[in-house]
């Protein structure tokens, strides 16, 4: 199949693209390297010993973009595209209405032109807000409680909305759960810019010595040891959740919402446990308070995901935090440099 990948460049795309190139779909990359890097695109060439076009443009930009689409022709569209940082989004509100909604906007606006109807959409767990219960199953009520998480809300409507204007159309919304790891060559993996917010890229950086200690927000939490329990999803595992999304997309007309994790949870300290054996490193850490906007428990309800995609997580904490160490010690600055570090 022909697959346009929007944000190709990035954390989860750069996962993804080898697994697509893997099963010998033809790919075109549109990003604008806001946050993705060239130097990941070539670590997945050769990953995947495989190569493919990228076409650099924001989404924003209809002209760039339908030039895309009349170059390429894709017959499904995988959309990454977009900003993430949860903190951030509450700073520069219309940012993330501009890029992740004008943009997906712009983006089905351009898969309408050139008549392409498949698309898969990396939505996230952010969207349920405070649980009901738990785990999350699809069905739970929507309550983001960030700009960023009501920008994943927004687009998964006017996905809906824009399915249901269509006698063919197909999409799956992905709710990703806490994507972490590397894939396990350790050439490609998250590369943030700044100081990491999320766990594992801030652990990882404190086992290498960038970093002194690990600051763990409330250990006061209903949980077995009082830390935050989250639903860790492995980058790997997630990209085939994509493949099998992309193909489910090509079944007739639906938009589905489904989870992506594992099922089961997993508190800081069980993980800053698990990566200090992983990395043979000690994990200075120290317990503050909450952070704000956190909640005790995030746990993935997944069998709509194991009955519609017939994909499961197969990889565990452990296999993260190995593939994360490998990565953040093959190339400890990122894609910034050429420099790899050999473990
Ligand atoms: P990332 O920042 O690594 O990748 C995003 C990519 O999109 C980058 O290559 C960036 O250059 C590109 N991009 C951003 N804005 C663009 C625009 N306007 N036009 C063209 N390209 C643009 O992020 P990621 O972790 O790979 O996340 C991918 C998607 O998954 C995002 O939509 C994110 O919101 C969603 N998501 C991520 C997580 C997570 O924890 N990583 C969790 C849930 C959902
Ligand atoms: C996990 C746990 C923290 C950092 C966010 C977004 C979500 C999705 C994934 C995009 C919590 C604790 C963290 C630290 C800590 N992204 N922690 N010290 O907040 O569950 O989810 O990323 O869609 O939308 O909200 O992930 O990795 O930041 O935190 O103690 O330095 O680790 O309090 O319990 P979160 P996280």
């Amino acid at each position: 199949m022909r697959i346009l990948v929007t944000g190709g460049a990035g954390y989860i795309g750069t996962h993804t693209l080898i697994v697509l190139l893997r099963e010998r779909h033809d790919v075109l990359v549109v990003d604008n390297f806001s946050s993705g890097s060239p130097e990941a695109l070539d670590r997945v060439r050769q990953l995947a010993n495989a190569d493919f076009e990228v076409f650099e443009a924001d989404l924003r930009d209809s002209v760039r973009l339908n030039e895309s689409f009349a170059v390429f022709r894709p017959e499904a569209v995988i959309h990454f595209a977009g900003l993430k940082a949860v903190a951030e989004s509450v700073e520069k509100p219309l940012d993330y209405y501009s890029q992740n909604v004008a943009g997906s906007i712009e983006l089905l606006k351009a898969m309408e032109r050139h008549n392409c109807l498949r698309i898969v959409f990396s939505s996230s767990a952010s969207v349920y807000g405070i649980a009901e219960y738990l785990p999350f199953d699809e069905d739970h009520r929507i309550k983001p409680m960030s700009p960023y998480g009501r920008s994943k809300y927004f687009t998964e409507e006017l996905i809906r909305d824009w399915v249901a204007s269509k006698s063919d159309a197909s999409a799956v919304l992905l709710r990703y759960f806490n994507p972490v790891g590397a894939h396990a060559s350790g050439m490609i993996g998250e590369d943030p810019s700044s100081v990491p917010s999320n766990l594992l890229p801030h652990i990882a950086q404190v086992a290498a010595g960038e970093l002194a200690e690990l600051t763990v927000f409330g250990g006061d939490y209903d949980t077995r040891d009082g830390t935050g329990e989250r639903d860790f999803i492995h980058v790997e595992d997630l990209a085939r959740a994509h493949l099998a999304a992309v193909e489910s997309a090509t079944n007739g007309r639906c938009c589905e919402a489904i989870n992506v994790g594992t099922g089961q949870g997993v508190t800081v300290l069980e993980m800053i446990e698990c990566f200090a054996r992983a990395s043979g490193r000690k994990i200075p850490y120290r317990i503050t308070s909450r952070r704000s906007g956190d909640v005790a428990r995030s746990i993935a309800g997944v069998t709509k995901a194991k009955r519609l995609l017939n994909w499961r997580a197969e990889l565990g904490i452990d296999e993260m935090c190995e593939s994360a160490w490998r990565w953040q010690s093959r190339s400890p600055f990122g894609y910034t440099t050429e420099q790899v570090r050999a473990t």
